[in-house]
């Protein structure tokens, strides 16, 4: 994935968000349960700061619970539900209609009050690159309903996908670009896997990602790769020999880099959080 955010790209990408967030009543905002901050963008709170929210914290099996419920408490406001879930269960599906349908309540309330029962409700997912916004669409439609590019700025048809007797969907996410105005969110975009991890220096990467787990979560480094010390440079090269990444006398260290940041990513070391409430700026 090649993040290279444009001007002219943003400025289509932003019109063509304005104009989808027109047609609907709610927004489905995804957001990855391990970042729930950095995985935000800023402007969607200038655009649709009076819809009804509801924040779906996706990737739940692969984050820290405990960072999880901290966040919930902290994300939720006055038209702001948050919810966390594991898409790739089918049960997500209940879980993301209810609390749609509990967001708006108060509107369902007062259409009822003025005499509009029938109406069903206009929700679409929206989302910065890989946080779950095609899997979850998929799975509230119950089936693969992601025709066109899902890319932000790529003009398209809308179709609508009856999700629920008093739900529609969008059939297309609203994608978002990522912040990058903070190293430390960008980092963080990275080892979660929303931007290439080449938009940074991969041994940079790689020593941060290892101060990060050895600090929160050092015993995964003994259980996954029997490493008890807390040097970066050791760590890297008792990796590389351990996965015999080795070309006559030389260690590959680029390959230990790539393979603990994948390992990382996706959650082979468990579960785990990359940003806590506690450490909000
Ligand atoms: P996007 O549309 O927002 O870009 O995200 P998408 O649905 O494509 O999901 C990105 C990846 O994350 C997919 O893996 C998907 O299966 C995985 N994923 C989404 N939600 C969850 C979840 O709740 N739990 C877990 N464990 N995984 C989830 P992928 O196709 O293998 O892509 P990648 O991992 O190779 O990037």
């Amino acid at each position: 994935m090649n993040v290279q955010w444009f001007p002219g790209h943003m400025t289509r990408a932003k019109r063509e968000m304005q104009e989808k967030l027109k047609m609907v009543d709610m927004i489905i905002e995804c957001r990855d349960a391990r970042i729930p901050l950095s995985s935000e963008n800023p402007l969607l709170l200038d655009l649709a700061k009076d819809k009804p929210r509801l924040i779906v914290l996706s990737k739940q099996d692969m984050a820290d619970p405990i960072a999880t419920k901290a966040w919930m408490h902290h994300l939720t406001s006055e038209n702001t539900k948050v919810i966390t879930v594991d898409l790739l269960e089918k049960s997500s599906r209940t879980k993301v209609i209810d609390a749609a349908l509990e967001v708006m309540k108060p509107k369902f309330d007062r259409w009822k009050a003025r005499g509009i029962g029938a109406r069903k409700i206009k929700a679409m997912v929206v989302g910065i690159p890989n946080v779950g916004k095609s899997t979850l669409i998929n799975q509230l439609a119950q089936k693969k309903i992601m025709t066109t590019a899902n890319r932000p700025g790529v003009t398209m048809a809308l179709k609508w996908a009856n999700v629920h007797p008093k739900l529609d969907l969008l059939d297309t996410p609203g994608v978002l670009w990522p912040k990058f105005d903070d190293a430390k969110v960008g980092i963080r975009l990275a080892l979660a896997g929303s931007v290439s991890e080449k938009v940074l220096p991969i041994d940079e990467l790689a020593y941060y990602a290892f101060k990060f787990v050895l600090k929160h979560y050092p015993e995964a480094l003994e259980e996954r790769y029997q490493y008890s010390g807390d040097d970066v440079q050791a760590f890297f090269e008792h990796l590389a020999k351990l996965r015999l990444y080795v070309r006559k006398d030389e260690l590959l260290l680029e390959q230990a880099y790539q393979t603990f940041l994948r390992e990382v990513r996706q959650g082979t070391l468990g579960a785990m959080s990359f940003e806590y409430v506690e450490n909000v700026d």
